[in-house]
C-alpha cells in the first residue's frame, strides 16, 4: 500500500545555501522529491495537495537550548514537555534539545533514561538531550561511555553557580576536557566567572542592593568575557572544540575572537533576548519577568551580537526557554533568588526573521543556517534534521514572509502566561509546522498529537570534523 503523501505546491524552497521555486513531495515521514511542477495526478483523493504559493518552505527550526519541565530551586517550570513543545511547534520548531541533570545517586545513564521517560508520551516534537556534569571523577569518567551508547554527544558545564551546586570545580575542568576529547563529546558551557559574580553578590548584598535593576551589575559582562577566555584557552590547550551557551555581551564576543585568533576552536549561540532586549527592562515595574542569567545588557552589546551572527562568529540562535509564570517570577524581588529564565521558543523564528532578514542583516539561507542547519550539524542530527534532502525526515516550516503580527500573550501557547516580547510588531510568521510528515501546527494553532515526538540519538558533533 502506498504511504500517505503530501504535496507542497508552488512554494519557495530555502535551505542553508540556496533559495528557489519548487514543489516538495512528502511520503510518509520522509521528503520524497523536490522538483519543479511535480505531477499531482497520481495522488489519490485521500492524499493532500497543499497550496503554498508565495510561501517559504524551510527545514523545521531546531531550538538547541530549552528547559522544559525543569525542576530547580525548589520549584518546577510552568511549561512541561507537552506544553513547552506545543508552544515551540506553533512557532515553527520541530526539534529541541533539552537537558538531563547530574542527579545525586543516579548514574548519567539513569539520569538520561529518567529524563526520556518524563518526555515520552508528552513531547509533540523530536528531541535529544545535553547531559549536565557538575563534578568529575573516575566514576563519571566511565559513565560518559554509556552516554555515547545512549546517543548523547554533548554535555553542559557551568563555570558559575557554585552555591547552587551546578558549577563544576575549576580543578576538574582540564581532566573533563581531556576525557571529552578522547570520546569526542562536545562541551557546551554556561560561561560566567564565578569568583567575580560571588564577589559582587557579597558587595551588593552587604549594602542590601539586590533589586532586579542590580542584576546586570552583579553579573557583569566582564564575568562572561573572563570565563569565555579561560574556557576557550583551556579548550585550545587540550585540542577540544568548545561551545558557549547564550553569549550575551560585546566583551564576550571579543573574548571569543581572541581565543579564535590564538588558534582555539570556539563556537557560540546567542538568544533572541540578548539580541533584542536591553537592561533598561529591569527598571520597569514587574522587572522580575526580565530576569534571566546572564542578564540583559546594553544596546552596544546587542549590536555586537547581531554583528557576530552576521559574520558567522556566532553560529546560531537558541532560546534558553525556561518559563515560569508571572506569579512565580513576582514572588521574589531579590535578583539573587528570583527564578531565572524566560519563555521564548515560540517567538524565535519570527523575531530573528523580522530583525535579521527584515533589516537586511542576512539573507534567508543564512536564517535557515542560524535557526536549523548549524544546530543539526553541531549537535549531530544532520542531515535527518536541518536539511530538506530527499530521504530525510520531512520536518518543515511553511513561512509567510509578509504576514503582519503583533506579538502578545494571548496568541502564544506557553504556560508562562506572558511574553517578554509583548507588543513587538513583526512582518513574517510561520503558518504551518510539519514534523516527520504530519502537520502539527497550522496558523499558529497546534493540531498534532501529544507524544508524537521521539527521542533522537545524536552522532558526533560536526565541530570535531573541522580542519
Ligand atoms: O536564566 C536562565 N538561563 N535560566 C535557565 C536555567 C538556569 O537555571 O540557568
Ligand atoms: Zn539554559
Amino acid at each position: 500500500m502506498q504511504q500517505k503523501r503530501k504535496l507542497l505546491k508552488g512554494g519557495i524552497i530555502v535551505t542553508d545555501n540556496q533559495m528557489y521555486k519548487s514543489d516538495l513531495l512528502i511520503e510518509g515521514e520522509k521528503i520524497l522529491q523536490i522538483a519543479e511542477d511535480i505531477d499531482s495526478t497520481e495522488l489519490t483523493a485521500a492524499q493532500q495537495i497543499i497550496d503554498v504559493s508565495g510561501k517559504l518552505i524551510m527545514p523545521g527550526v531546531i531550538d538547541p537550548h530549552t528547559h522544559f519541565q525543569l525542576r530547580s530551586r525548589n520549584t518546577i517550570t510552568a511549561d512541561d514537555f507537552a506544553r513547552g513543545s506545543i508552544s515551540a511547534a506553533c512557532g515553527g520548531v520541530t526539534t529541541f534539545i533539552d537537558y538531563s541533570d547530574h542527579l545525586p545517586g543516579l548514574s548519567l545513564k539513569e539520569a538520561v533514561n529518567r529524563r526520556i521517560a518524563e518526555a515520552r508520551d508528552q513531547t509533540v516534537l523530536d528531541y535529544t538531550l545535553h547531559q549536565t556534569i557538575t563534578h568529575f571523577d573516575n566514576q563519571v569518567s566511565q559513565q560518559l561511555d554509556e552516554l555515547l551508547e545512549l546517543g548523547i554527544n554533548s554535555i553542559k558545564i557551568f563555570t558559575t553557580y557554585r552555591r547552587e551546586g551546578y558549577m563544576i570545580p575549576r580543578t576538574e575542568w582540564e581532566q573533563v576536557f581531556h576525557r571529552l576529547r578522547e570520546l569526542q563529546i562536545l562541551p557546551t558551557v554556561h560561561a560566567e566567572d564565578d569568583e567575580l559574580v560571588v564577589r559582587r553578590e557579597a558587595e551588593y548584598g552587604a549594602k542590601d542592593q539586590c533589586s532586579p535593576e542590580m542584576h546586570p551589575k552583579i553579573r557583569p559582562a566582564e564575568s562572561e568575557a573572563l570565563a569565555v577566555e579561560e574556557i576557550g584557552n583551556l579548550g585550545k590547550k587540550v585540542g577540544l572544540p568548545v561551545y558557549i551557551a547564550h553569549l550575551s555581551s560585546q566583551v564576550g564576543c571579543q573574548a571569543l575572537q581572541r581565543v579564535k585568533r590564538a588558534g582555539g576552536q570556539i563556537y557560540a549561540e546567542t538568544t533572541p533576548h540578548y539580541l533584542l532586549l536591553t537592561e533598561d527592562k529591569v527598571l520597569e515595574p514587574e522587572a522580575q519577568q526580565f530576569i534571566m542569567t546572564p542578564p540583559l545588557r546594553t544596546t552596544q552589546d546587542r549590536q555586537a551580537l547581531w554583528e557576530g551572527l552576521r559574520l558567522g562568529e556566532i553560529q546560531l540562535v537558541a532560546t534558553d526557554h525556561c518559563s515560569f509564570t508571572l506569579e512565580q517570577k513576582l514572588a521574589d524581588d531579590n535578583c539573587l533568588t528570583i527564578l531565572p529564565g524566560i519563555p521564548g521558543s515560540e517567538t524565535m523564528l519570527p523575531l530573528i526573521h523580522h530583525f535579521g532578514v527584515g533589516q537586511g542583516l542576512f539573507d534567508y539561507p543564512q536564517l535557515v543556517k542560524i535557526l536549523s542547519t548549524s544546530a543539526a550539524k553541531i549537535f549531530g542530527l544532520y542531515p535527518e534534521k536541518g536539511s530538506l534532502l530527499p530521504g530525510t525526515d520531512a520536518d518543515i516550516v511553511v513561512f509567510d514572509p509578509v504576514k503582519s503580527v503583533v506579538l502578545c500573550t494571548e496568541m502564544l501557547h506557553s504556560a508562562a502566561g506572558y511574553t517578554p516580547f509583548d507588543g513587538i510588531e513583526l512582518t513574517g510568521y510561520p503558518i504551518m509546522t510539519i514534523l516527520r510528515g504530519e502537520i502539527i501546527a497550522r496558523e499558529g494553532e497546534f493540531c498534532g498529537q501529544t507524544g508524537y515526538g521521539k527521542f533522537l540519538k545524536s552522532s558526533v558533533s560536526s565541530l570535531y570534523c573541522v580542519e
